[in-house]
């Protein structure tokens, strides 16, 4: 029954087979369980590949294919670059919550084993064998050893930031997952017996899952049904949770992850959990995003930018990448400024030896090879041609390739005696020092004083792994991630004290922080890494529910486009993006006339209804989850009076049935011109609707502006 070789050990049943291999690196990888097959090394059905944000053991160097979050374990581990629900969890003596599990040895015995104390299926030798397979951690030496103690203080372990009963069941649980370049895709299920949880336990609020849930009734839709709608204002790692009892009640809590959450309360001493923020709509899913979107924009983004127009941007980042010089992004903001274009956004690479994602990081002074005379040259070649000028930085991040790295091996997050786990190549730096903060907060003052710069992108690039802080003691390192984030918000708010114009864009390899903590200090996020229109209008819809079209970053890329290579028609690209924080991510020096020519008009048309679009109500006309034939929604503005309503196709079939479109949102009472042509009531749009004329080709789209009479 049991079969082993070379490190395969393959159980096999009368109809089943369960399977699992010791790697070259000694990791157990759960290979196979399933109906019977022979004694076959299924390993090969583990296709190894990278993943954005999944990181790499430290042994297996830059390549990027191998990581503990994507393979399939045995026996998982934690706090070593697997984000998935650990089955061992243990606090080391030096505080650390990290456990690498490894091959050491196995050994069979005839019979089933008994457990003492406690119940366990029995056999014999005629009917049962034993297989033990022994896993060690390499550092510790010890399988798994728990220590219990009793201290002065009280240690908290779980502080949910809101915790709501519900005397019913009969209740859908409405997520918003999904993964790096294809963020907050709407899952929605009915709430069963037991707890239905989704979180984060990668020290950021993350691309798999966002810190906004909702519950719904059953039968609730756009525009009827009760609903109820939580934020939490956090944007580090976090769980939301709906328990469903035999009793048919429902208890729902949000907070911070407890995963290796651990707080020293000193006697006296006070810890405040992250806000949650709720709304509940009796009226379906539109009213309750609109509360949202209001209550972001006005309540939670603040000034300056709560109502300072936004700049229309061009990020080099898809143009270049990281091969650029002073006279290429000249260029860019030369073909550019006729656009109307307002910005020229320098992207990644522009400072140390960075010229791949390799090294670098954490050396922040400008390349002067690149940029020779530094921004105090640059900038005012980009403010002649009319244009302001913003710059991106990874400020939590070092590369150990850098000066900073040689200096300060101990601020990168890593436990004593180990070699972290590398993400993107990179390291996290300890935010929960002082000193470190100082640094970066000094670091980055002298870049933004010396020269005339407007913006930053923030970024942040991989998540947390290895989290020990050398300045913190070993029985408080359960404090690290929360005060990780802590030390993060102190560091943003002293830049929006103390550069107060400064726009902040947030970004974490697109979407990965894209939370209302984060919008809080940075009124904009870039929305995805994946500029792709047609997935866009996806992230865009699942986006929404909570968050408002102000706060989502969202640029016009080239095509085909860099992330599914698929062709898109530019008028749709536009009219895509400028449902957002418009921009452009794109070698416009290489744009033909023609192409600029329809830039230069959706530029003049999103400046024409920047308040329509980012002071409107948003309504979801479609959901392109379900209708892949065209994906339709509409800004109307708070008094009714004005519209505009986009709708973009999907791939183009022969003789498709004819389109109507219902509006949303107008007063029925009021008469409506259609794009300057023929009038009717607003109950005429809403209720009979609009035919969309036919349109040719994939991905087209249409804009309908709507003004009252
Ligand atoms: C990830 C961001 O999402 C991209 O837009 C770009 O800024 C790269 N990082 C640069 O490394």
């Amino acid at each position: 029954m049991i079969h082993i070789k070379n490190n395969v050990f393959t159980l096999h049943t009368q109809r089943t087979t369960y399977q699992m291999k010791a790697d070259a690196h000694g990791v157990l990888l759960h290979t196979y369980y399933g109906a019977r097959t022979g004694n076959d090394d299924l390993s090969h059905l583990i296709q190894l590949v990278d993943r954005g944000f999944s990181p790499n053991p430290s042994e297996v160097g830059h390549y990027r294919n191998y990581s503990l979050d994507t393979l399939p374990q045995e026996y998982s581990t934690c706090g070593v670059g697997d984000y998935r629900m650990p089955a061992i969890v243990a606090q080391n003596t030096d505080g650390s919550h990290l456990v690498d599990l490894r091959f050491q040895g196995f050994a069979v015995h005839s019979g089933k084993y008994a457990l003492e104390g406690l119940p366990a299926f029995y056999g014999t030798a005629d009917d049962a064998d034993t297989l033990t397979v022994t896993l060690q951690d390499p550092t510790t030496h010890l399988t798994v050893e728990l220590y219990y103690g009793v201290f002065a203080e009280i240690r908290l372990l779980r502080a949910s930031s809101v915790c709501l009963d519900f005397p019913q069941d009969n209740l859908d649980f409405m997520t918003f997952d999904g993964r790096h370049t294809m963020e907050r895709e709407l899952n929605r299920t009915p709430l069963r017996p037991g707890v239905q949880q989704i979180g984060s336990v990668r020290g950021t609020s993350s691309h798999q899952h966002n810190p906004f849930v909702m519950l719904c009734e059953h039968n609730a839709d756009e525009t009827h049904g009760l609903c109820f709608g939580a934020a939490l204002v956090y944007s580090g790692g976090f769980e939301a949770a709906v328990e469903s009892n035999p009793f048919h009640d429902a208890r729902f809590t949000v907070g911070i992850s407890a995963h290796h959450f651990c707080w020293t309360l000193e006697p006296g001493a006070a810890f405040t959990t992250p806000e949650a923020a709720l709304i509940c709509s009796p009226d379906g899913f539109t009213a309750m995003s609109h509360r949202w979107h209001r209550a972001i924009r006005t309540h939670l983004c603040r000034d300056p930018y709560k109502g300072r127009r936004r700049p229309l941007l061009v990020n080099n980042w898809e143009a270049t990448l990281f091969h650029f010089d002073a006279e290429k992004l000249v260029e860019i903001a030369r073909a550019a400024a006729p656009l109307g274009i307002d910005m020229l956004v320098m992207d990644d690479g522009w400072f140390g030896t960075r010229s791949s994602d390799l090294g670098g990081l954490g050396d922040w002074t400008v390349n002067e090879e690149k940029l020779p005379g530094g921004l105090a040259a640059l900038v005012p070649r980009i403010q002649a041609l009319g244009m302001d000028f913003g710059i991106w930085v990874e400020p939590e991040m070092v590369s150990e390739d850098s000066n900073l790295y040689r200096a300060h091996p101990d601020w990168a997050f890593h436990a004593p005696n180990r070699s972290p786990s590398r993400g993107r190549s990179q390291l996290v730096l300890d935010f929960t020092r002082q000193d470190v903060r100082d640094f970066i907060y000094d670091t980055f003052c002298k870049i933004l004083r010396s020269a005339d710069i407007r913006y930053l992108k923030w970024d942040f690039n991989r998540s947390l792994s290895d989290v020990w802080s050398a300045a913190i003691p070993p029985e408080r390192q359960g404090e690290v991630y929360h005060r990780y984030i802590l030390g993060l918000y102190e560091v943003l708010e002293r830049f929006r004290q103390d550069f107060p114009d400064l726009l902040i864009e947030g970004c974490s390899g697109g979407g990965g922080r894209f939370d209302a903590g984060m919008l809080y200090y940075t009124p904009q996020i870039w929305c995805s890494d994946n500029t792709d229109a047609i997935d866009r209008l996806r992230i865009h819809y699942g986006t929404s529910f909570c968050y408002p079209v102000s706060s989502m970053g969202s640029h016009v890329s080239a095509v085909p486009n860099e992330q599914t290579g698929r062709t898109t028609p530019l008028e749709t690209r536009g009219v895509v993006a400028m449902s957002g924080a418009f921009g452009y991510e794109l070698d416009l020096s290489q744009a033909t006339e023609e192409e600029r020519a329809t830039m230069a008009r959706q530029n003049a048309e999103y400046q024409k209804y920047y308040d329509l679009i980012h002071t409107g109500d948003y309504y979801r006309l479609t959901n392109p989850f379900e209708n892949e034939r065209y994906t339709a929604w509409a800004h109307v503005s708070p008094d009714k009076r004005e519209a505009l309503i986009s709708v973009v196709t999907g791939t183009a079939h022969s003789a498709l049935p004819s389109l109507t479109l219902r509006l949303r949102g107008l007063d029925e009472s009021l008469r409506y011109q259609v794009n300057g042509g023929s009038s009717f009531w607003g109950s005429t749009l809403m209720h009979a609707g609009y035919p969309i004329p036919a349109m040719q080709g994939d991905y087209r789209s249409i804009q309908l502006h709507v003004v009252a009479e």
